[in-house]
């Protein structure tokens, strides 16, 4: 690896940022790099590239493997793999201003997503990221193995339906996807092990009662939301995150309206998820220090 390039962690848990490639000149080197980063930190912030042409970003992002294209989103005209990231003071919505995992609904949800912003606000709009390795890690091994014998229902309707009209979308009579996948998801490069529910599309565990699903399921979406699992991330004009959604959430915060903010967000298509009893779940020593303090 060339001495100009930096890799620098967020926290202990999740997050990098790195530094010294070029993604327009050099996407060789740029793509081994991020990739690698990827793998080991879950999510890779760049902040020195200039604004990518949208065929630029599709490019790199297909280095990954091929495009997804997103369910019920517009793109950008002449540019089906990107969805335009457009929050201004006549939305309606702010696109993932909650806890979530891109598109978990689809059969074959995004590997990973990457999305730099153009336009951002005086203050505020930074992302959040949880590391559902370490949200898995820290549970007892007992509830872990209960939670290896799961499979929950992640749908759809009740996010997308109407939720583009505002920019052009009519849905009627669109059907949108929805997906059962294991509780517990192994990653396929890692072969860590990580918590796959998310507050925005998981609607049910299958194999439980609906009261037992209801209850396991908050309490498992407002552990993800932990401190001690996230990192957080302050952009600036034309700063990259790319992030993996087999191991992530993410929450885009809205705190800035009336402002604007915007950007361009391309996704990788993932395959299925599985879990595999072989995965590797590291037992999480500095996670039991840090609880029961309140
Ligand atoms: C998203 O969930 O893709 C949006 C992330 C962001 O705008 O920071």
């Amino acid at each position: 690896m060339s001495a100009r390039i930096r890799i620098t962690p967020m926290t202990p848990v999740i997050g990098a940022e790195v530094s010294g490639i070029d993604i327009v000149h050099g996407q060789d080197e740029a793509f081994d790099v991020i990739h690698r980063t990827l793998v080991d930190h879950q999510v890779v912030f760049i902040r020195d590239q200039p604004q990518l042409p949208p065929a630029i970003q599709v490019e790199f992002a297909r280095r990954f493997g091929p495009l997804h294209s997103h369910p019920a989103a517009p793109h950008l005209e002449g540019h089906p793999e990107v969805f335009v990231i457009h929050t201004h003071r006549d939305s309606k919505i702010a696109n993932g201003n909650g806890w979530h995992t891109d598109v978990s609904c689809d059969e074959e949800p995004p590997l990973a997503t990457m999305l730099q912003l153009h336009q951002l606000p005086p203050s505020g709009g930074d992302t959040l990221f949880a590391s559902t390795y370490a949200a898995l890690e820290s549970l007892s091994p007992r509830m872990r193995a209960f939670l290896a014998n799961l499979t929950a229902r992640h749908a759809s309707e009740h996010v997308y339906r109407g939720r583009y009209a505002d920019r052009g979308v009519d849905d009627t009579g669109k059907a949108y996807p929805f997906a059962d996948h294991p509780v517990v998801r192994t990653h396929p490069e890692s072969r860590r092990n990580a918590l796959y529910v998310n507050r925005a599309f998981t609607t049910r565990i299958n194999e439980l009662t609906s009261k037992e699903s209801e209850r396991l399921l908050t309490f498992l979406f407002r552990h993800v939301e932990r401190p001690e699992f996230q990192c957080r991330f302050h952009w600036t004009p034309h700063a990259i995150a790319l992030w993996d959604n087999r191991c992530t959430q993410h929450f885009a915060l809205w705190d800035y309206w009336p402002h604007e903010r915007r950007g361009h967000r391309v996704t990788v298509q993932g395959e299925r998820p599985f879990y595999d009893a072989s995965g590797i779940t590291t037992e999480a020593q500095r996670y039991r220090v840090s609880s029961g303090a309140l």
